[in-house]
């Protein structure tokens, strides 16, 4: 019978909760023995709620523990790539939240690191890719159902129920920014259904709604338009201010025919007929329109472990991601094309 994974988990805040309730409820063969944080209720948290036996507040000394087979990292973006690094050196498998970096030196770095030591599962989390809609449509296009693709349109746009708690994570430590943030799954979408690289992009943004983040110097609204490889089009629209919930839409256009993901952003199959119409109720937040894929990508993480087989997201989709959306960042302040290169 094949051992159970040992897990560690560092950070527990809005996502890192959920990471922590599917390893310790809701994925099988693992065992959540850790969990680290700098915040005291939280630990409490991981404690009373999900039964974690071991608390850190120091990183470091949780890698220490020989019992941890794997960590999962779900700190703040800048912490990502020493931490990946620091893991790997101990010696543990590493499953780490997007984006992998914020800057293209310490990426290089992780992908040494880990391409130094290939017993060793690393994976990235993009979990759109595990998401049974966007799964779908993934067979759909390898099977050349709509042709050769032509042009991508992603919306990723937050909903404003959730600024309140966005402004509080972004005071503590940045985002890295809209696109870096949020873009960031549109563009490994793109990457992933085209099976080809960002070239080229043009950006723009602004915050209409909430000033506010003008002195924290993210954008409540952007939008970036990409030349992808082999003349493709990719259009991305970005946000934090959905007034209906939280709004995923990708629509893939072939040279056959075209695909959209979730271009109602459904809650379920229930109509509302009243007083307002038909109502269809919507997702209201990440946790909710993605839990399966977050339970899948989990499973996919210690299935990896097991099987001895290496993660399909490697440090390479972390790089170009993080570049493509970098140089939208770029694009922002310059108001510039720019090249998306290394
Ligand atoms: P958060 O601010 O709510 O939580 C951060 C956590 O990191 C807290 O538990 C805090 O104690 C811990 N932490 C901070 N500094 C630490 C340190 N030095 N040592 C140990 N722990 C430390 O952040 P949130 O929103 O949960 O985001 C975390 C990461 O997850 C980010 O990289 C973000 O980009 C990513 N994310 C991904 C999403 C997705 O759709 N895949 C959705 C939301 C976040």
């Amino acid at each position: 019978m094949r051992k159970d994974i040992n897990i560690g988990i560092v950070g527990l805040g809005r996502l890192g909760k959920v990471h922590a309730g599917n390893l310790a409820y809701s994925v099988p063969n693992v065992n959540l023995l850790a969990a680290c944080s700098v915040v005291p209720s939280e630990l409490e948290y991981a404690e009373k709620d999900l039964g974690v036996e071991r608390l850190y507040t120091d990183y470091t000394e949780m890698l220490e523990d020989d019992d941890i087979d794997a960590v999962v990292i779900v700190s703040p973006s800048h912490l990502h790539c020493q931490q990946v690094i620091q893991a790997f050196e101990a010696g543990k498998h590493v499953f780490v939240e997007k984006p992998l970096g914020v800057s293209l030196e310490e990426m290089e770095e992780v992908k040494k690191v880990v391409e130094s030591r290939p017993d060793q599962v690393f994976m990235l989390g993009f979990m759109r890719r595990f998401d049974p809609s966007y799964l779908y449509a993934k067979e759909l296009v390898d099977q050349g159902e709509i042709g050769d693709i032509t042009l991508i349109r992603c919306y990723g746009i937050d909903p404003h129920a959730g600024m309140e708690s966005f402004v509080e994570f972004a005071k503590k430590s940045s985002s890295g920014g809209l696109f870096l943030d949020m873009a960031i799954h549109d563009i490994d979408l793109i990457r992933w259904y085209t099976g080809g690289e960002i070239k080229r992009v043009w950006a723009l943004g602004n915050n209409i709604a909430y000033p506010i983040l003008d002195e924290l110097g993210d954008l409540e609204t952007g939008a970036a338009l990409c030349e992808l490889d082999g003349n493709k089009i990719g259009i991305i629209v970005s946000g934090r201010n959905s007034a209906h919930g939280y709004h995923v839409e990708t629509e893939i256009i072939g040279t056959k025919g075209s695909l959209r993901v979730a271009n109602l952003q459904e809650k379920n199959l229930v109509t509302i007929l009243n007083e307002n119409g038909s109502v269809r109720p919507t997702s209201q937040n990440f946790p909710e329109r993605f839990k399966e894929a977050f339970v899948n990508e989990m499973k996919a993480f210690v299935s990896y472990i097991q099987d001895e087989i290496p993660s399909t997201i490697t440090p390479d989709d972390g790089i170009y991601s993080t570049m493509a959306a970098l140089a939208c960042g770029e694009s922002l302040k310059t108001g510039s094309i720019v090249d998306v290169t290394k």
